[in-house]
């Protein structure tokens, strides 16, 4: 058997594509194993969904190192220990400095909830709604040092729902759900 793509999930938020990602590894999906969540904020439910699913976490609280490059060091180090082949953003509050770019080149991942290079930053699904678009949608995106700016790995489409933030955010997180692991999968076996 072809083995297993050690991966690491950095999320800050609710963590609905982190348990998407772990039940395609847990199924076979996905031929990958997270080794590790990364978390900026313990409190988040994506810790707690991870401590259910018996996922190692690791908490690093920016506010706890001097600067971006501290910070980030100190992930590397933990990365490196877990043998960590390729980065999965999923709701990750936090741009990507020079030190995981440079240590995991092209094997950053990110999933944005619109279709880039509109909307990109915060809010996505407000601002697209704020625009007036009918049409919204998912980017899969490799990560670089900017906001949302990366090489695109797949898209699709999402209708706006009646003009309606949480009825557009569920059917968009219903399409990140597949999209997400389908465009993982890809990856992975260089396809
Ligand atoms: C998703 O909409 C993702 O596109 C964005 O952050 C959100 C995370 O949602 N980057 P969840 O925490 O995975 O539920």
């Amino acid at each position: 058997m072809i083995e297993k793509t050690k991966i690491a999930v950095f999320a800050s938020g609710s963590g609905s594509n982190f348990v998407a990602i772990e039940e395609a590894c847990r199924n076979g999906e996905l031929n990958a194993e997270i080794a590790v969540l990364i978390t900026d904020k313990p409190e988040a439910y994506v810790a707690e969904r991870a401590r259910e699913l018996n996922i190692p976490i690791s908490v690093f609280s920016p506010k706890a190192y001097g600067s971006r490059e501290k910070y980030e060091e100190a992930i590397l180090q933990k990365l490196e220990e877990d043998q960590v082949e390729w980065l999965i953003l999923a709701g990750y509050m936090r741009l990507i400095g020079h030190t995981l770019l440079d240590a995991f080149p092209s094997r950053i991942v990110n999933i944005h909830p619109s279709l880039l290079p509109s909307f990109p930053g915060k809010a996505a699904i407000e601002q697209a709604i704020e625009h007036g678009v009918k049409v919204t949608g998912v980017t899969v995106h490799l990560v670089d040092e900017g906001m949302d700016t990366g090489p695109i790995l797949a898209q699709e489409a999402v209708r706006v729902v009646d003009g309606d933030v949480n009825q557009t955010a569920e059917a968009i997180h219903a399409v990140e759900h597949v999209l997400y692991k389908e465009t993982l999968h890809r990856l992975f076996t260089n396809q």
